[in-house]
């Protein structure tokens, strides 16, 4: 079996799902339950007895010691981290204990077992880790995308953690010679994606009527990939991978978060139309920018592409139009997440905010 770390949370959940429709090999599936964390992400397993989940923290040393003892898996696949940049500019410190200390743990435990294991075993033994494409900064509009040569620059409490877990792992490997693999991937998007990220927040406000909160003028730009093809990416690099190597991966798809926003309306005009006949662009209001917002993320897929034979399968137009159409049909899924926990946060975080200029 293999053993995923987050596997609760949206690319995680995606990854648990996507891994066992291509295949049988069992999961052992380990979450903490942050708030991010949802094991009705995982309703269609409950009665598969291919996914064993296993609430806990991958800080833990002793449980992880237990479970990989118990369990012997071939490899570990690390999703589990705190994942959201604003909630890092407003508290750090769950950044640092999960996304380095716990990776550190995890690291450990995963070295002394590896260590243990007979030397077939120990030879087929992988440690993939996922990261992140903010681990490289930002860049300027004309400047080329992101190698895995880039220099790591990180601008954000959630992205100097990825890198310094980044980090982490490479010196796993040429201290130790712990077989690890890294992944940098561009932003996601697509089913169970929690709601205080751009493009599930823009749905689900605007089906609630809500004011569509861009940050600053919305022309910082991110490189969009459909989350299955993040999956199917994972699997290729777990399945053929260089031990060491690192593997950007994105969607070659560069678009304004303005543009964004527009898309997703136009989409609901079509899908959902307002039912006072008005368009949902009208609830765009332009709010105070991110503190130390990267510009610009752009992924170079060349390597993965070129020496692992790895491509998405989906186009942006129809990903999106998939990933709206998912939130219209789960309105029970978006009502779980937004508990009394998320609807603090949602007023914090953009608390004081007028309705602005109407896009
Ligand atoms: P998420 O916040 O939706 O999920 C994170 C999951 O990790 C949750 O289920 C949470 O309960 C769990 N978790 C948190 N702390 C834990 C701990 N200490 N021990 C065990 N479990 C813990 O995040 P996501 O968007 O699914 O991202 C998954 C991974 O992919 C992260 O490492 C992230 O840095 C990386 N990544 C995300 C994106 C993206 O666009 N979302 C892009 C590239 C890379
Ligand atoms: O690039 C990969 C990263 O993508 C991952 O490593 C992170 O885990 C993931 O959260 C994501 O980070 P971003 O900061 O790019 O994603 P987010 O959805 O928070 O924001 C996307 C863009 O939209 C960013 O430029 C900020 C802007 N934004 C976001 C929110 C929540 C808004 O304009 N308004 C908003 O309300």
């Amino acid at each position: 079996m293999i053993l995923v770390t987050g596997g609760a949370g949206f690319i995680g959940a995606n990854f648990v799902l996507d891994w066992l429709a291509h295949g049988d090999e069992p999961v052992l599936n380990l979450d903490k339950l942050t708030y991010a964390g949802n094991l009705h992400n995982l309703d269609s397993l409950k009665d598969d007895a291919r996914h064993v989940f296993v609430q806990g923290d991958i800080g833990d040393r002793a449980l992880l010691d237990r479970l990989l003892a118990e369990h012997q898996p071939r490899a570990i696949v690390n999703f589990a981290a705190e994942s959201h940049v604003d909630r890092s500019i407003h508290g750090p410190e769950d950044f640092i204990q999960t996304n380095v200390v716990g990776t550190f743990r995890l690291l450990e435990a995963a070295r002394h077992y590896w260590n243990a294991l007979p030397a077939a075993k120990k030879e087929a033994f992988r440690f993939l880790h996922v990261s992140t494409d903010e681990v490289y900064g930002t860049l300027a509009p004309f400047d080329p995308a992101f190698t895995e040569d880039n220099k790591v620059e990180p601008n954000s409490p959630y992205s100097a953690s990825k890198a310094a877990s980044d980090h982490l792992v490479r010196a796993w490997h040429h201290t130790y010679g712990l077989p690890v693999l890294t992944t940098n991937c561009s932003n996601n998007y697509g089913s169970l994606h929690f709601p205080e990220k751009l493009i599930p927040l823009m749905i689900v406000n605007a089906l609630a009527g809500k004011s569509l909160p861009v940050y600053g003028d919305g022309m910082q730009v991110r490189d969009w990939l459909y989350v299955r093809d993040h999956c199917s990416a994972i699997r290729r690099v777990l399945e053929a991978g260089v031990v060491g190597q690192t593997y950007n991966v994105g969607g070659w798809n560069e678009k304004p978060n303005i543009e964004i926003v527009h898309t997703i309306c136009t989409l609901l005009d079509e899908l959902r139309p307002r039912a006072d006949g008005k368009k949902y662009a009208e609830q765009i209001t332009h709010v105070k920018d991110r503190p130390g917002h990267d510009r610009r993320y752009a992924i170079d897929a060349r390597k993965i592409e070129r020496e692992l034979g790895w491509r998405p399968a989906e186009t942006f137009e129809s990903g999106i139009r998939k990933t709206v159409q998912w939130y219209l049909d789960n309105p029970d899924w978006v009502a779980n997440v937004q508990s009394g926990a998320y609807r603090e946060w949602v007023a914090r975080q953009y608390e004081g905010e007028k309705e602005g200029a109407q896009a």
